[in-house]
């Protein structure tokens, strides 16, 4: 292996293997460092491709990035799958919204004027409708929008695929644990900023050391630890991402045969519940919202709540088999938009806090981060707003 690299990813999650494929793929030496690929949040995550439902549509930044990543989906789902050779379950068949009472009727309206605004295709369908559509839904649908243009994915699969693609591709997997990064100013911790200028106290970062004491030197590390990016020792302090976990719980059910034709969501006892369908059968359901901490235990609550609503929605769940069930720690950032690009430390750029939609956005990263997407879009991902000299 060689031991000095043009891009070094921290993070082998669906966000760091996209870079490091598509870093890769265009001939950058390339590696990512994880003692446990696609373990975090990618192998709790339904794969929604939703941006209108998904976000709270009010959040024009973080819809605006959601759309621009959607877009590049149908390419990078068809070069993901040429290059590795797997299919990654990419389906482009929409999301119905569905709502039980007048003010979740009363919601749709808002959301589908909102659509129309946007000029996305959405359609407003009575209970009956809906019913005509998905089979299987509760007698008490009222009405729903169908989000034509909505896709989904199983992320399990594209983190097997990114996996694949990477090696086909040249790029390296280290499969251990990054101790702290590796800086001109040595590996401890500085405080003392620059008081001038783009650089801190603590000079450049040349690479990163392994839990092995090994060292990897990179002309750029990016930091994709997802909510463990803040923990990273040796970090500069004015370089340390605010990420948050926010726990999710998740449940996979098993039907023989397919019970949906497309992801079902709704509010059911005011919080949102969706259902994921896979190309075999399976059935996601999710998933909790939690602050609870580095707290991954599956919990009966949080399987009683899943299971409660996703029964209101789609009664005929509770006589699926039980899959598996599984939490995950999403990324959250203050306000919500990931943070992409890179830091005020020089030769340190991040790619983390993409809190609920690492999935949708994995597309539209690899392209801010190898410099191939709009200014706009990437000003509003930088991690300088937060990097205010301390
Ligand atoms: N994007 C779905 C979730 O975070 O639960």
């Amino acid at each position: 292996m060689s031991h000095h690299f043009d891009l070094l990813v921290i993070g082998g999650g669906v966000i760091g293997l996209s870079v490091a494929w598509r870093a890769a793929r265009r001939g950058l030496r390339t590696a990512v460092v994880d003692p446990a690929p696609g373990s975090g949040a990618s192998h709790a995550a339904a794969g929604m491709l939703a941006p209108v439902s998904e976000v709270t549509y009010t959040e024009e930044p973080l819809l605006r990035l959601g759309l621009a990543s959607l877009d590049r989906w149908p390419a990078f789902a068809a070069e993901l799958g040429a290059d590795s050779g797997l299919d990654l379950d990419y389906r482009t068949d929409g999301t119905l919204d569905v709502a039980f009472g007048a003010d979740d009727l009363a919601a749709l309206d808002e959301l589908a004027a909102f659509t129309e605004k946007l000029g996305l295709p959405a359609e407003r369908l009575t209970g009956r409708e809906c019913r005509r559509l998905e089979p299987m839904l509760a007698p008490s649908v009222r009405g729903g929008l169908l989000a034509g243009g909505d896709a989904w994915v199983d992320p399990r699969r594209v983190t097997g695929a990114l996996l694949a693609a990477l090696a086909r591709t040249g790029g390296a997997l280290v499969r251990s644990r990054v101790a702290g990064v590796e800086t001109t100013a040595g590996t401890t911790a500085g405080t003392e900023t620059a008081g001038t200028g783009t650089g801190t106290g603590t000079g450049t970062v040349t690479g990163v050391r392994l839990a092995t004491g090994e060292i990897i030197g990179a002309s750029r590390v990016l930091l994709a630890a997802g909510a463990w990016s803040g923990a990273l020792e040796g970090l500069p302090a004015e370089a340390v991402p605010p990420v948050r976990p926010v726990k999710g719980q998740i449940m996979r059910l098993r039907s023989p045969s397919r019970i949906l034709q497309r992801c079902v969501r709704g509010v059911v006892h005011g919080s949102s519940v969706y259902l994921v369908p896979r190309g075999d059968g399976e059935v996601v359901v999710g998933a909790t919202q939690e602050e609870m901490g580095f707290d991954t235990r599956v919990t009966a609550g949080g399987m009683w709540e899943l299971l409660r609503d996703a029964r209101e929605l789609v009664p005929g769940v509770t006589e699926l088999e039980l899959g598996d069930v599984v939490a995950g720690l999403r990324p959250g950032t203050p306000d919500n938009l990931p943070l992409v690009g890179p830091t005020i430390v020089p030769g340190l750029s991040l790619a983390t806090g993409h809190h609920r939609g690492g999935v949708l956005l994995a597309p539209l990263t690899a392209d801010l981060c190898l410099g191939d997407a709009d200014g706009e879009l990437s000003a509003s991902c930088s991690p300088l707003r937060f990097q205010e000299r301390r």
